[in-house]
């Protein structure tokens, strides 16, 4: 696939992180307009005392506002497993189009059996408003948009090119951070590598943004770098590491790994796009957690 790749085009790129799930939210603004895209919003959730509060949402609904921009995508880069989606409600307040990667049909099936959802979810995606597939093109006000398919840490996942700036989910991390887990339903380390290498494929001046950083060795959060960084330096793909030499190590870390705390409520909302439970006879929400199904 030949990506239409336009680094002339710098979208502002104003980051949101998010400290109680280490996401970092984005807001890109096109250079030509005051059009802008929102990139994996998060919602807040104390889960611990089922509270769904909209803090971090609502800071980027009032940059979106002070700004005078217009918001015309909210982009899913995967269906998260650590952290809720809020783009239903920035979609309530705001307008613009949610989109996300065609196989989250998939996604939808293996999860949709999981939490023994019944006929009534549609495991057809048809609670997005775009379903992209590699190469699909789209717009930001006069910025010309693209998504690649980045699968292995999800089937679903995708990497939003917006000029020099890519979204690239957890496809990577930053250099001394690596890359992220591939182990979840759908997941495989092997397809993971071989999405780093077309996102490692982009010119080395491509401006790379990260959906999450823990800031290893105690460093401050970052979440911005470059495919000539990641390259030369990345731990875990740099220096031309072998997909062998990648799938040992990624396999044999994953299995040391406990499931991220809101792995839960995540999936069984953002399979959905983001949109909570049905209230229950009495008029509440309710979330479901399986009893050995994960
Ligand atoms: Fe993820």
């Amino acid at each position: 696939m030949l990506y239409p790749v336009d680094l002339s085009v710098k979208p502002e790129v104003k980051g949101f992180f998010d400290p109680a799930t280490n996401t970092i939210s984005y807001i890109v603004k096109d250079p030509g307009s005051k059009a802008c895209a929102i990139v994996d919003s998060v919602m807040d959730i104390d889960y611990a005392a089922g509270r769904i509060t909209y803090e971090h949402a609502d800071a980027m609904i009032a940059y979106v506002r002070d700004e005078g921009l217009e918001l015309e995508w909210l982009i899913e880069t995967h269906v998260h497993a650590d952290h809720l989606s809020a783009a239903p409600y920035i979609q309530q307040k705001l307008g613009g189009k949610v989109g996300i990667g065609r196989y989250i049909t998939v996604v939808q099936e293996t999860f949709g059996k999981i939490f023994n959802e019944g006929t009534e979810f549609q495991r057809d995606g048809s609670q997005f408003d775009r379903l992209f597939d590699d190469g699909d093109t789209y717009t930001v006000g006069t910025m010309a948009c693209f998504a690649m398919h980045t699968p292995g840490h999800t089937p679903a996942c995708m990497t939003h090119v917006m000029g020099d700036a890519a979204f690239v989910g957890d496809t990577l991390f930053m250099p001394d951070g690596g890359s992220a887990r591939a182990d979840f339903p759908g997941g495989d380390a092997g397809t993971l590598y071989d999405s780093i290498q077309k996102v490692l494929a982009l010119p080395d001046g491509m401006r790379l943004f990260m959906c999450h950083d823990y800031g290893p060795n105690g460093r401050d959060i970052r979440w911005e770098t470059t495919v000539g960084e990641e390259k030369a330096h990345n731990i875990h793909v740099g220096g031309g590491r072998s997909r062998e030499e990648f799938v040992k190590f990624r396999t044999e870390r994953d299995a040391t790994l406990a499931m991220p705390r809101l792995i839960i409520p995540s999936l069984q909302v953002n399979m959905k796009g983001g949109e909570l439970p049905e209230a229950d006879s009495n008029g509440k929400r309710y979330l479901k957690v399986p009893l050995n199904g994960l």
